[in-house]
């Protein structure tokens, strides 16, 4: 099914299961233990040996010789995996990274090895004896120091133009009457989900199977098959559960490819994780950004001139972290310029995580406005209203399909009291705390994407959904679970979702936050097919046939749908393909987050108080899973602002803080009270599900709104993320 115009009305306007908060269809077997993850598949796959990769102990440079022997004679080993019997590997499409080093390390932990005993102790073990000898070489870690030798990146797959212009930016800001000129950074962050990369890999001939936590199956196939030069046919991978992800499991990474060379290379099934202080430097990460962002605005608020420059590193070949995406689009000004650059470092990849591009460029841009606010002394709210646009501003053709910005703005300002906010910085006190607030916009877009389903009907009126998308916590299994139950009018316990097996129809997958959207309009594909065949079952036409209750009626005559399954089970497959629609229409989520602080006035402790996010992401599929998302997506956005920095050692080349001890994340209680509402909207622009996502929504914004909220409770400005107490504790006015 192709769509290209927008939907009309269609069986999911109902709303009777989709749109209401259905609990998580998998929660018990999560809840209970048992369901399975990548690393837990024991009965299935019996007789497995373990594979336990040894990470490189340089940055950059050339492995001269590796000792094998007391590792060889180390009780249980079965076989060690490196470069040179490995066979022939490619890297991937999506990932620039080589999945095991040699004879040249591109950066820390790169897997130079992989040892494969009978049990994980003796490959560990096992691993600690091997004698790696390198020749090192001098790397490039420091992005401060490589700006001047970056260049301007080639357009990447999700980075959209590395430059664009629009009007006469110089000439408009250097006549601006008021104008900011500042530059902010954002650190490298990890994604730190709780389940490790994990793979168990089985032969069977020359077909792989591959039970793993991957994003997208469809990537992971391809990849897979370019990294080991096999033929996609011959790859099957199974991804049922995933323990999060933000980007960090898009496809093949390493784990994958020690599991199927060692499979490979003992004719047994072998098991492969991560070791959690590998992954922060073997796997990747959200590269560092240092972003320039100059307005110009006349006295009455106007933005008459923005831009926003922004530099990344990366490995070779690797991509550049599109920074400057929200500043293109989210406010008015007639004269416009934005800029990428790309340095080469000799880190980790850098690659997506969580709004890869929106999160890091939206950290520095809602500062930015927070601090031309106050040179116009306009409300920071106000600022952000006057210069709200319905249209794409580099191309004023283009209106955006839905845009709420303004109502999530007001509606959020009114539910928070934001009128009760001093805006004198450092005056607002609780006993010893220092109060403040903040605001800031959310932008994301909203990208669809092809996405098949089958869905099967039997006699039972059990309907079976099955699609290769994933559900990597974001609550795919129930929406997809809704959409089968709404277009065939039946109950949500009549519904059966099998995901996350590469042998079923190719969905989207997870990420980007494309996934609610995409896969659902992919169900919906397949049952409008699987309502035709109950129809021509029964005889009746389609268009005049109404599903509900479990019931098939038309006219005055009425069938149970689960008679039109009485002698074989009917099964209805299709893909959603899109059309030009996302060129004519601007598609984005919208938002607005408000946040409260308390600022210790002593010790300069920052406690969030409440937080609040207002969104607007089209038909919302599921309150309940839309809300578990914005607020995961808001905890995570706490982090950004006060906790999360992978620290780079300059001398050595790696990030030193790499477990979760070192890289600090948000925990309960962090995190006291979080509010969330839900804009109503469907957007027809988008496939006839009308929604959008909102996983990575939730998070764009949330930093700066702390930050901001950071400054109007201390009048301290740091710039440089994140806010810890050696950025502003000296600079506090501090009542001793
Ligand atoms: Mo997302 S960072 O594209 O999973």
């Amino acid at each position: 099914m192709k769509f290209d115009k927008p939907a009309g009305a269609n069986p999911t306007d109902r709303q009777q299961v989709i749109g209401k908060p259905a609990d998580r269809i998998e929660g018990p077997l999560k809840t209970t233990g048992t369901a399975k993850y990548a690393y837990e598949f024991n009965e299935e796959v019996p007789n497995y040996a373990y594979g336990y990769i040894v990470g490189a102990a340089i940055s950059k440079g050339r492995i001269a010789e590796i000792h094998q022997l007391k590792a060889k004679n180390s009780p249980g080993v079965l076989a060690i995996i490196t470069a040179a019997n490995a066979g022939p590997l490619q890297p991937g499409k999506f990932y620039a990274d080589r999945m095991l080093a040699g004879p040249n390390v591109d950066h820390y932990h790169q897997a130079v090895a992989v040892v494969v005993a009978e049990t994980f102790e003796q490959a560990r073990a096992a691993a600690s004896l091997l004698q790696v000898d390198y020749v090192k070489e001098k790397g490039s870690f420091d992005l401060e120091a490589e700006m001047d030798s970056a260049i301007t990146p080639k357009p990447g797959e999700f980075g959209g133009p590395p430059q664009t212009i629009v009007g006469d930016f110089e000439g408009a800001f250097a006549s601006a009457p008021l104008k900011l000129d500042q530059t902010y950074t954002v650190p490298d962050q990890s994604h730190a989900m709780m389940e490790p990369h994990a793979a168990t890999a089985r032969w069977e001939g020359d077909k792989l199977t591959c039970w793993c936590s991957i994003q997208q199956l469809n990537w992971g196939v391809r990849d897979l098959a370019n990294i080991l030069g096999i033929q996609k046919e011959n790859i099957r991978l199974i991804s049922h559960y995933i323990g999060g992800g933000f980007g960090g499991k898009g496809t093949v990474l390493s784990d994958i490819v020690a599991a199927s060379l060692s499979a490979r290379a003992v004719g047994r099934p072998v098991k492969v994780t991560l070791p959690r202080p590998l992954i922060f430097n073997n796997t990747t990460h959200r590269p560092k950004t240092i972003q320039r962002i100059r307005i110009g605005a006349n006295p009455d608020g106007t933005i008459t001139a923005i831009s926003h420059e922004s530099w990344s590193g990366n490995i070779r070949g690797g991509r550049t972290e599109a920074a400057t995406a929200s500043t293109r689009l989210l406010y008015a000004g007639a004269n416009r310029m934005t800029h990428l650059r790309l340095a080469v470092l000799d880190l980790a990849e850098g690659n997506a995580m969580r709004a890869p591009g929106e999160a890091p460029g939206m950290m520095a841009l809602e500062i930015a406005m927070d601090e031309m606010a106050e040179k116009l002394n306009i409300d920071p709210v106000e600022f952000r209203i006057k210069n709200d646009t319905q249209f794409d501003p580099e191309k004023p053709e283009r209106p955006f399909s839905t845009r709420l910005l303004v109502q999530c703005l007001k509606t959020g300002a009114e539910r928070f009291g934001w009128k009760h906010r001093n805006s004198a910085p450092g005056e607002r006190r609780d006993g010893q705390w220092l109060i403040g607030v903040g605001v800031a916009s959310a932008v994301r877009g909203a990208p669809i994407t092809k996405s098949a389903a089958r869905v099967r009907l039997d006699r039972n009126g059990i309907i079976t959904v099955e699609t290769d998308m994933t559900d990597i916590g974001t609550g795919s299994y129930t929406i997809i679970g809704q959409t089968a139950a709404e277009m065939m009018g039946v109950g949500l316990d009549r519904i059966v979702v099998k995901l996350g097996d590469s042998s079923f129809p190719e969905s989207s997958g997870s990420g980007g936050q494309w996934g609610a959207a995409s896969s659902t309009s992919g169900v919906y594909a397949a049952c409008v097919k699987l309502r035709e065949r109950v129809a021509l079952a029964f005889g009746l036409n389609v268009s005049q046939a109404e599903f509900s209750s479990g019931q098939v009626r038309s006219g005055n005559q009425s069938f149970s749908l689960s008679d039109a399954a009485k002698k074989a089970d009917l099964v209805g497959e299709d893909e959603m393909t899109y059309g030009e629609l996302s060129k004519q229409y601007a598609q984005d989520t919208f938002g607005a987050h408000f946040v409260e602080v308390a600022v210790h006035a002593y010790t300069g402790e920052i406690r969030v108080r409440r937080m609040l996010a207002v969104a607007h992401a089209g038909r919302i599929l599921n309150p309940k899973a839309a809300r578990s998302q914005m607020i995961g997506a808001m905890t995570m956005g706490v982090g950004a602002a006060l906790m999360e920095e992978l620290v780079v050692d300059k001398k050595i080349g790696f990030f030193v803080n790499h477990d979760l001890a070192g890289y600090e994340v948000p925990v309960h209680a962090d995190i006291p009270h979080q509010e969330v509402i839900l804009m109503e909207d469907s957007d027809p622009t988008m496939s006839p599900m009308k929604a959008k996502g909102i996983g990575e929504l939730g998070l764009v914004g949330v930093a700066a709104a702390v930050a901001n909220a950071v400054y109007n409770a201390t009048g301290v400005r740091v710039r440089e993320y994140p806010i810890t107490l050696d950025k502003y504790l000296s600079k506090m006015k501090r009542p001793i």
